[in-house]
Formats: C-alpha cells, structure tokens, sequence
C-alpha cells in the first residue's frame, strides 16, 4: 500500500450518533484515533424502548457535534481526510437519514469521496480492525436487531449460514429486563442480575435444537420467561430480587446454550470448507455479554479453532467499525455518490432470502 488513509466514519442508525476518525497506515497498522459515541437512553428511558421519531431528531441535532469531536479528538481536520464513510442502513430511517444526509453535505463542500457502508459489515468486519484478521473467518453476529452465523469472504462478500426466525438475542435480553423492571437497555441489567442467580433455577425451553441447520428462534424464550413470573407473582405476590436474579440466570443461560450449539454446528459446517486456520469471530452488542463470550470461546476451543471477539466498546455500535468497513471498501474503489440512498433493510448476503420480522431497531435485514 502506497499511503496512509485516514477516513471519518458516521453512524446513527439506531439510538447511538456516533463518529470517529480510523487510519490504515501504509505498513497496515490500524489506528482508531478517536471514537465518539453519544447515546440517547435518557431520551427513550420512559418509553420502555427506541422511538424511532425522537432518535432521529436527536441524531440531527447531535451529529455535528459529534462529528466535530471525533476530528477535534484525532487531531485532524477535515484536509487530512481521504473518504467519509457513512452508515446507509439497515436500521431506522429516520436516524439513517440523518447520517446519509450529514455525509452528503460533508462530502459536497470538500469533495471527499463518499462511502456508504452497511451497519452490519462494519460489526463483521470489526475484527480486521483490531485483531487484523484475515479472510475468511467465521462471524457469529449477534446484537439488538440481529443474530446471524456468516461466511466471511471479503469486505463485501457474505454468506449466511443461518439466523434466527424471529426476535434476536439483544431484543430478547431487552424484553426480559422490560418484564421485570430493570432499565434499558437491558442486556448489561440482566447480566448483572443474573451474576446473583441460580442459571438452573428454571427449566426454559432451547428451541430448534432438535432441527438441523443453524437457524435458531428466541420467542419462545420470552414466553415461557413471562409464564414463570406470572406464576410467581400469582404465588407469591410479587417478586423478590432472588427471583429476579434467577430468572435472569436462568433466561442468560438459555441463550447461551443456543448460540453455543448452533455456534458448534456453524463451525462443523464452516470447517468441511475451510479447515485451514479456522476462526470464530463474535460480534454485536451482545457479544459484549461475559457469559456468552465464554461460552462461544469453549465451544471454538473445543473444535480446535481460534476464537475473536473485539474489545466491549468495539462490540455495540460505534463508528469506528464504519470507518474501518470504509476503508475496506476504498481500497477496492467502491465509492459512492451523492444518489447514496438511506436503506432500512439492506441483507449483506443478497443471494438468500432476507429473514424475516422486525425488531426493535426497525427492520431486519
Ligand atoms: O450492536 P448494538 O449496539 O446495536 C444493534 O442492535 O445494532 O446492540 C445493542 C444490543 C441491545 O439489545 C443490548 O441490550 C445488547 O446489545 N447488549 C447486551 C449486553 N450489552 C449490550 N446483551 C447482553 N449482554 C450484554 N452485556
Ligand atoms: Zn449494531
């Protein structure tokens, strides 16, 4: 590679603005020389989820500002920049637009090329940003509005190997802390809860385990969590905090069985093609949860394959990840222009039917 490429990465495609300034320097080291993230819980505390019409406003009043102290906190201006990349979805359009739309500008009044990335590449690719992974690796993507098992080939070559049917495992964590009074969003609440609990307390079921394939379901999961404590309170009145830290635990290791057995029948499937150096790369926002990292890391080790999970802050949404999915996406000369249209869905691998259903963060993709 001749030079350094330095690019400002937007993304607001949920409830974080965020921005952030990654260089690839010219004997290919990574830098992330800022990453600004600015949320809006507080904004949508009282609603007990995302509203996707306060999320967008909030992303148009807050981007500049964001923008401006990741360049401000990298130390460079908008001169040093070679590209913006920008997220163009899947994800609420309202916020999508937002960021579409501050790019555009951006671009337009400096000339930097344009680069409209998908939200989900930039979590895929995250592990080439910190632990320069090479291709192919296998991605368990798993976060609020997603959960997927994928093939990854290049920065924009996908396959996906199977998902689930219904609700993702963040939507899930987020529901149960819902139904049991902790704040969102939830999926750290219920960690913590459930570092108290007793994860056999309750025998919740583990769907699709019987089926082939790597397709997984996490409905179910949410119903039988609400017949127990309904049961409870009919018993009991009410809830005591054990109770809580047992459904917690016991909700937690639910999920964490799933993932671990489709994980392993991802990586059999995974491993007939591609034994050589085989990885196992997590991320998402709930690839952020300890229990379930630890229990994917046993699943690879056991299949003799490596195990990649980028630090917690790279794990949620950030906009370092679309930085760096720009940068990838540069170097093959994939630019956009100012027609970039905002998507709120946008499958990364278009050669299979797009799943169905549509969580909390909007569309799936
Ligand atoms: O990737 P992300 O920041 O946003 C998208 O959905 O794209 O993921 C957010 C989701 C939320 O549902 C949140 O509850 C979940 O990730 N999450 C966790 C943990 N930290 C965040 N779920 C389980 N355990 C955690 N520690
Ligand atoms: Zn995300």
């Amino acid at each position: 590679m001749a030079q350094n490429l330095t690019l400002l990465g937007i993304e607001s495609s949920c409830d974080e603005t965020a921005a952030a300034v990654v260089r690839l320097q010219s004997g290919g080291e990574r830098q992330i020389l800022s990453n600004e993230v600015a949320g809006q819980t507080d904004l949508h505390a009282t609603y007990g989820g995302v509203v996707p019409e306060i999320a967008a406003r909030a992303h148009a009043e807050k981007l500049d500002h964001v923008v401006e102290a990741a360049l401000a906190q990298a130390d460079v201006g908008l001169a040093d920049l070679d590209a913006i990349a920008v997220t163009a979805g899947p994800g609420l359009i309202g916020g999508v637009l937002s960021g579409v739309m501050s790019a555009k500008g951006l671009s337009l009044a400096t000339g930097l090329p344009l680069i409209g990335v998908n939200h989900l590449a930039g979590h895929a690719l995250t592990p080439r940003l910190t632990d320069n992974l090479g291709f192919p690796y296998l991605m368990l993507l798993v976060s609020g509005g997603h959960c997927q098992f994928l093939q990854v080939d290049g920065p924009d070559s996908f396959r996906r190997l199977g998902g689930t049917i219904d609700d993702a495992p963040g939507e899930a964590f987020d529901k149960t802390a819902r139904l049991l009074g902790l704040p969102q969003p939830g999926g750290p609440r219920v960690e913590q809860a459930a570092k108290d609990g007793d994860p056999s307390a309750f025998d919740f079921p583990r769907p699709l385990l019987n089926q082939p394939g790597c397709d997984m379901s996490f409905s179910g999961l949410k119903t039988a969590l609400v017949r127990a404590k309904d049961q409870l309170v009919a018993d009991q009145g009410g809830l005591f905090p054990q109770d809580r830290a047992n459904l917690c635990a016991s909700f937690q290791a639910a999920v964490a069985d799933v993932l671990a057995a489709k994980a392993a029948r991802a990586i059999r499937h995974y491993l007939e093609r591609n034994p050589v150096e085989p990885v196992l790369a997590v991320a998402g926002g709930v690839a952020a949860n300890a229990v379930l990292r630890a229990s994917l890391q046993d699943t690879a080790r056991s299949h003799g394959v490596a195990f990649v999970a980028p630090p917690l802050a790279l794990c949620t949404d950030n906009a370092a990840m679309i930085a760096w999915a720009g940068i990838e996406r540069f170097q093959l000369g994939l630019i956009d222009d100012l027609t970039l249209a905002a998507r709120p869905r946008w499958p990364l691998d278009t050669s299979q039917a797009a799943m169905l259903g549509s969580g909390k963060k909007g569309a799936k993709a």
